[in-house]
């Protein structure tokens, strides 16, 4: 299908990234604050229309569903909304449905998942230590999540984890967890952190880790290639040639990837985010929910919001913190 969302700067916008649920069995500390105010239910779009949305955008184009959250499995009957999704994967107009999880729920869905056809889930993991696990996460137990990617493994998932480098938490483990995803065949992605959330607040777990460092690091202990891959996203990757592994670096804050942004992203009330660092955004629920028999009022949304597709994003760490602080939590607009 030839795309059809193109947005001002001749971007195809291929890839839409869901947020379900801002809702979330754990609470880390650069993500939530322990006492977090969520969202009415009402708000929330109900299943339905979350297939109603999703299947909107597979007919303007969209190739890729990648479902987040907060933690999106813990969203009530969330399966049902998967498997409706599977329709889309059998025509041929979706080529992948994925997942961000933070594992918990796995060993309950893994199965389930790959029936549904996803194939892919990225697990978010900062640390192999149960203690340091649980700080981070304040909520989270580190077994359950390895219960979790065992038991996608053993489904047929292939997994990739997605670790925030944080500066005196994790920077001990970056040859640890990267054997440990060797061994398990699984590549990891190491993220920068971003400006939300409660760090610096009370729970001082770490601060920002230049990947810059985090790859100079690596190099000491692996020879590293350069990937030329892109998936229009923040994330670079390189080939460990040691052990053929890739691993990712995400950057959002000290690298410009936005000259090939193919991505939108939608929070769980139907909020249409065209910039990760921006606010700008749409709300396309009430052209979903007035009309519920007409898809052309939220059709006609979908491109109006699209044609408001910034160039580029505005995080920047050299200016005045209050600048680049984004004031929404990602579990609202999803990672
Ligand atoms: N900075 C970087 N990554 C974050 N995530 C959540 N909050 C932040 C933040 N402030 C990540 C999670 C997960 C994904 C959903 O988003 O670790 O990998
Ligand atoms: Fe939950 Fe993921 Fe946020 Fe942690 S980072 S609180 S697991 S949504």
């Amino acid at each position: 299908m030839t795309p059809q969302l193109i947005d001002p700067f001749a971007r195809a916008i291929t890839y839409l990234r869901v947020s379900v649920t801002d809702r979330c069995d754990f609470r880390c500390v650069y993500c939530m604050a322990e006492n977090m105010t969520f969202l009415p239910k009402k708000d929330l779009l109900t299943l339905e229309e979350l297939d109603r949305m999703c299947s909107t955008f597979v007919g303007l184009g969209v190739e890729k569903l990648r479902i987040t959250g907060g933690e999106p499995l813990v969203r009530k009957g969330i399966m049902t909304f998967f498997q409706s999704m599977t329709r889309h994967l059998d025509s041929g107009a979706l080529k992948e449905l994925t997942l961000t999880t933070n594992g918990s729920q796995l060993a309950r869905f893994a199965d389930d998942l790959y029936a549904a056809g996803v194939r892919r889930v990225n697990v978010s993991l900062d640390t192999l230590d149960d203690e340091k696990f649980a700080r981070v996460t304040r909520w989270g137990r580190l077994p359950q999540v390895m219960k979790g990617i065992d038991a996608a493994q053993r489904a047929g998932l292939r997994i990739k984890i997605n670790a925030v480098a944080l500066k005196g938490f994790n920077e001990d483990e970056l040859f640890t967890l990267t054997e440990w995803c060797a061994s398990r065949d699984m590549d990891l992605t190491w993220i920068e952190v971003m400006p939300m959330g409660d760090l610096g607040n009370e729970d001082r777990v770490g601060q920002y880790w230049s990947l810059k460092d985090v790859r100079a690091q690596l190099a000491q202990n692996y020879t590293l290639t350069d990937l030329a891959e892109r998936t229009g996203g923040p994330a670079r990757y390189v080939q460990l040639n040691e052990t053929g592994q890739k691993v990712g670096f995400i950057t959002p804050l000290s690298h410009n990837f936005c000259e090939s942004c193919n991505r939108v992203r939608m929070t769980c009330t139907g909020e249409l985010y065209m910039c990760l660092g921006q606010e700008d955004m749409a709300d396309l629920r009430p052209a979903l929910r007035n009309y519920p028999k007409d898809d052309k009022p939220l059709v006609e949304a979908i491109h109006n919001a699209i044609g408001l597709k910034p160039k580029g994003h505005d995080f920047d760490y050299s200016r005045q913190r209050a600048d680049g602080q984004v004031s929404r939590h990602m579990s609202h607009t999803g990672g």
